[in-house]
């Protein structure tokens, strides 16, 4: 990973308080969580004098509670309304941006002639996060269910278990950076190891596998992609529901509909 983070600022940044409270997985979330927002103010201008320290101010100032998203981060400004019937390009400019992590993530897997079915999935992979953080791989794969074909939500589901599990064979390792930060006797909850192991087993195991695999090459500092090189993919890998995302009655549109209006009161 090219993002670069020490167990000092990350610990300063989630609160040491905090972590003291959180199992070993909540701590693996948290640093996903902590590289992508990371990353996302990493490609914002550079701002030096009194804007710089109004931006270091804000940095420490407001976060969405534990396990939510940016969604529900306290904000000034209100949302940008969505159209009457949205579409993913639609979310993806106006609530998931800037989706550094996940456009990176696809754009390795397309510059490297990775099958569309895997490039959609590492678009996919991580936008729940956004709304949730804790189980994103079952959330996640739970949002896109009813849009694409079963192999990208079944690797959506498998990839969160996967990214704690080495694989040489497409050279896989375990991640350093949780070594780093958790030290080297991290073991994930026991539900996670089964959940890899099912997946281990399984003949698309490779579906999800290959997302945390383009996931590594989705953390370079100051590379905005942008959702545009990705529309024709969409297309063909994602069934637009004609009413729109979350008006469709399907079992996920209130999902879309909380993530285009996170702040309603009921
Ligand atoms: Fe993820
Ligand atoms: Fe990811």
């Amino acid at each position: 990973m090219d993002v670069s983070v020490d167990r000092r600022t990350f610990l300063a940044a989630v609160g040491a308080g905090a972590i003291g409270a959180m199992s070993d997985e909540d701590k693996a979330e948290e640093l996903e969580h902590y590289l992508i927002h990371k990353l996302d103010d990493s490609v914002m201008p550079e701002l030096d004098g009194e804007e710089a320290a109004l931006i270091e101010w804000d940095q420490q100032a407001p976060r969405p509670p534990r396990g939510t998203g940016n969604l529900f981060m306290p904000r000034e400004e209100p949302f940008a309304p969505m159209p009457a019937k949205p579409t993913l390009e639609d979310f993806f400019r106006l609530r998931f941006a800037p989706a550094t992590h996940v456009l990176q993530s696809a754009q390795h897997a397309l510059e490297t002639d990775q099958p569309e079915a895997t490039v959609m999935a590492c678009l996919l992979h991580d936008v729940v996060l956004n709304l949730i953080k804790v189980d994103h791989g079952w959330w996640g794969a739970q949002l896109v269910e009813p849009y694409v074909d079963e192999k990208i939500s079944w690797g959506i589901r498998y990839h969160a278990a996967l990214r704690f599990y080495p694989d040489e064979s497409v050279g896989y390792e375990y991640p350093d950076l949780y070594n780093r930060i958790f030290g080297e006797d991290y073991v994930p909850d026991a539900y996670i190891r089964e959940q890899y192991e099912f997946a281990r087993q399984h003949r698309w195991y490779m579906e999800a596998r290959m997302i945390t695999v383009n996931d590594t090459y989705g953390f370079q500092e100051g590379v905005q992609p942008d959702v545009e090189q990705f529309i024709e993919i969409i297309g063909r890998n994602f069934k637009q529901p004609k009413e729109g995302l979350g008006y469709d009655n399907s079992p996920v549109a209130h999902m879309w509909r909380t993530i285009a209006n996170p702040n309603r009161p009921l």
